[in-house]
């Protein structure tokens, strides 16, 4: 049984680390009963840079990729087009039984596209998530994704609930719970002992992260976001910024980053997963737009600000036992300065146990899946 699991981009790399563990464990634990699953691993390179790649690839212990598609930066018609093109030409070479997807990336939609035209079957991790916002390239991705997917693997409720709604069969779903909470299970005890960076002190400073398209590429709305940041600036709190590269260019484009640079915020490159979760563990709050961050903080009880208008992880908010809430420009103060007056509060949904690979991997060989749902 061959299967073969599609990585791009940064979150996935966190995601993906635990399914390749749990794949290694039962092949190790069915020695001599059943075959082993072959299991390649494809990177499209969507993202290329150390920082936001192989860093990741390094600290978790991911075995390198059986084959980097090399695709780079372009445009979602370009990143999505080229990925297609050559990914097809894995699936027909290697003829693999099943294609997992992670996320909601463009490989994900790429791959899933890909190989289901080619007869083979999908398997999505973190299906059924909805912001309900098609102008979110991500939004597009997952409804693409979801659609054409044999298996589909739900971080949460919620997820399985919007599957539910699109009419997906029951049996083909799972709530598996959140992968990326493995990852964050695993490396914990590697980081608690690491000095916080910059001369940051515990429960004094605020980290920042943003990237999406809808915050960063308009320049009157990154202005009016740069201009809000930096007016909370000097509550008291530092303020720590790992910039995105996408955010770095359009800071420039804008003529943006001087006034930042002239602030008191303090600017780092993109950090490695351990470097962030070290700085989730002890930060006051975070001020984000990033999925990924909304979840590790609920799980680390950290005060997270969204600044989204909308989520596709709800089960991290305030009003269902998480910690996040989200915000619009204009109510950046208000919501930062009750994140700064909240205690930490850590909360797990269903599932998020640190064992959903493995929950993954079983239920995938049910009744042979690959196989079964073609
Ligand atoms: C992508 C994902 C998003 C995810 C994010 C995490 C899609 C549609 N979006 O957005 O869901 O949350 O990754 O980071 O797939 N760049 C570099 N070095 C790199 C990668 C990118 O410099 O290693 C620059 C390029 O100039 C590129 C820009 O960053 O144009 C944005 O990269 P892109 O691939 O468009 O995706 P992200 O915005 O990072």
């Amino acid at each position: 049984m061959k299967w073969i699991s599609v990585v791009g981009a940064r979150p996935n790399f966190i995601k993906i680390a635990p399914f390749c563990r749990a794949v290694v464990d039962y092949n190790a634990s069915k020695t001599g009963q059943l075959a082993p699953i072959e299991h390649l691993l494809v990177h499209t390179g969507q993202h290329y840079d150390d920082r936001m790649s192989k860093t990741f690839f390094t600290e978790l212990n991911i075995p390198q990729a059986d084959l980097n598609l090399n695709i780079g930066s372009g445009s979602h018609a370009e990143q999505v087009g080229k990925t297609m093109i050559a990914f097809e030409k894995v699936c027909l070479t290697q003829k693999p039984d099943l294609v997992i997807v992670v996320g909601d990336v463009n490989a994900t939609a790429a791959c899933s596209i890909t190989a289901k035209k080619l007869g083979i079957s999908v398997a999505h991790i973190e299906a059924g998530l909805r912001s309900g916002d098609r102008s979110m390239p991500e939004e597009i991705n997952r409804l693409v994704t979801d659609s054409i997917s044999d298996a589909l693997m739900a971080p949460d409720e919620f997820a399985v609930e919007n599957l539910l709604k699109e009419g997906h069969n029951p049996d083909s779903m799972q709530l598996s719970g959140n992968i990326m909470i493995d990852t964050l299970d695993r490396e914990l005890a590697k980081v608690e002992a690491l000095p916080l960076p910059n001369g940051l002190l515990p429960e004094k400073y605020v980290v920042i992260t943003l990237h999406r398209p809808a915050n960063v590429d308009c320049p009157e709305k990154l202005r009016a976001l740069v201009d809000a940041i930096i007016a909370q600036a000097d509550t008291g709190v530092q303020f720590f910024w790992p910039i995105h590269p996408r955010t770095k260019a359009k800071l420039e484009e804008f003529s943006l980053l001087s006034s930042l640079e002239a602030s008191d915020i303090t600017f780092a490159q993109p950090l490695g997963y351990h470097a962030l979760l070290r700085l989730n563990l002890s930060a006051k709050a975070f001020l984000t737009d990033s999925g990924g961050l909304q979840e590790e903080c609920c799980v680390l009880g950290t005060p997270c600000v969204t600044l989204r208008d909308n989520t596709e992880r709800p089960v991290t908010l305030k009003e269902h036992g998480g910690t996040n809430v989200l915000s619009s420009i204009a109510d950046l103060e208000r919501n930062l300065q009750q994140a700064l007056h909240s205690d930490r509060k850590p909360y797990r949904p269903k599932n998020w146990d640190g064992h959903t690979a493995p929950r993954m991997v079983d239920f995938l060989l049910e009744g042979n899946k690959a196989e079964s749902l073609r």
